[in-house]
Order: C-alpha cells, then structure tokens, then sequence
C-alpha cells in the first residue's frame, strides 16, 4: 500500500487482554489493512491491551466506567473521547460494557463487535462453557454490527470452530480466539475498502446481504 493510500480512521474499545487489538494492530503493521488506529478506549484501567497500544505507539485512553453514576452518563462521555478522534469505524474488540440505544444509534452503520459463538446461538456471556454444555459440535465467531439488541445486530462474517472430543472451555476458547484474530481484521479491511455495508439493518458485502454459510469464503 502506497503513503498515498486513503486510510479507514478506526477507533478500538477494549476492556481486558486485547488480542483482538493486538491482531488489528499487526494487520495494519503488514499494511494487509489499511487504517489509521487513532485510539484506543478502555473502560478498565488495568486493561492491558492498552499496554499493546502505547508499545505501537497509539494513543491509549481509559474512560472508567467506576467514575460516573449510571450507564447513560458513561456512555455519553466515552462517545465524547471517541468522537475527538473522528473515527468513521468504531470497532468494539473485546468491549465487555452493554451500550445504550443512543450510543449504539449514534454509530450507527459503523459499529463493529467481536462475539465468540456462531450468532444467533449463544448471546450474552460464558459462551464456550455454554456450547459444551448444549453438546453443539460446532462453534465459532461472529462479527457483527452492533444495534440496540444485545448480540443481536446483523452478522457481518463468521467462523465455524470444530468442537472436539475432550474440550473444555479453555481449549475451545484458544481456539475460537485464533479464528477470531484471522476474521476480525479481514472484516474491518471489507468495511475500509467500502465492501461491508449496513443498509435497512441488513449486513450487505459486494452489495448482497450476507448469507452466514458463505461469507467467510469472500476473500
Ligand atoms: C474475545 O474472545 C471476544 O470475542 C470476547 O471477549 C474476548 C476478548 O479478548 N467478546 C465478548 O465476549 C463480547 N460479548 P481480547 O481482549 O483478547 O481481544
């Protein structure tokens, strides 16, 4: 990619180790996605994927949810952070927060979520202990744009992960972790080359709805 190149300015939320971060920051470092990570925004401060993007020299911010009374509060000053940094995608890595209808409506269109299991299966949290549970032999990662309902926004792209004999949460979740570091920053490169789309709460790549079976083959 040339300097000339026009830039996707992206803005992450995290809350915890940032893996998902560390993926986009290394994508973004191959010039495999072209973006401009502008800041990252933890509501924890002892999050360490903040420590990941001041190493890769990115402006790293805390908004700590402890210090304000309720959700809308928060909300509207975590948007206030953000929107200093202009971004035209947010994207939500690992975010453990639920947002308000304002907030989500604010970024409507561009707000992206990482949910470790094939939606809409297994919303919500403690989903790899979850998928044991239920017996499922397959699992998996969505990447969705997020609306009002919990989980529930439109799936953008999917991984399926084999469950396999002798797994426990911690195994299948290393590797749904992998998968979601292969699909995350691909998905983002769609949005960035103007392939991903929201149109009338629809997920829409190449201008066609995406259909959960195919859409990992796209390229
Ligand atoms: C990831 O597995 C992501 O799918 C999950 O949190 C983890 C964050 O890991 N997100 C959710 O559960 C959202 N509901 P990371 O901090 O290492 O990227």
């Amino acid at each position: 990619m040339s300097d000339a190149a026009p830039r996707l300015a992206i803005v992450v939320l995290i809350s915890g180790n940032g893996s998902n971060l560390q993926a986009i920051i290394d994508a973004v470092a191959t010039a495999a996605l072209p973006v401009e990570i502008r800041a990252v925004i933890s509501n924890k401060p002892e999050a360490q994927g903040l420590e990941r993007a001041r190493r890769a020299g990115i402006a790293a911010l805390v908004v700590d949810h402890r210090q304000y009374p309720d959700r809308a509060t928060f909300d509207a000053a975590l948007q206030a952070t953000i929107d200093q940094y202009q971004p035209q995608l947010v994207v939500l890595a690992g975010f453990m927060r639920i947002l308000t209808p304002e907030f989500v409506a604010h970024y409507h269109g561009r707000l992206l979520n990482v949910h470790p299991s094939l939606l809409p299966a297994f919303r919500g949290l403690d989903t790899h202990r979850r998928a044991l549970e239920a017996g499922v032999q397959e699992h998996g990662v969505s990447i969705h744009f997020v609306t009002a309902e919990l989980d529930g926004g439109p799936v953008a792209a999917q991984t399926a992960v084999a469950v396999l004999p002798g797994d426990d949460a911690f195994s299948l979740a290393a590797r749904v972790r992998q998968a979601e570091h292969a699909l995350y920053p691909r998905v983002i490169r769609w949005f960035a080359e103007g392939r991903l789309t929201l149109r009338a709460n629809r997920a829409m790549l190449d201008d066609e709805p995406v259909r959960l079976s195919q859409q990992t083959t796209n390229g």
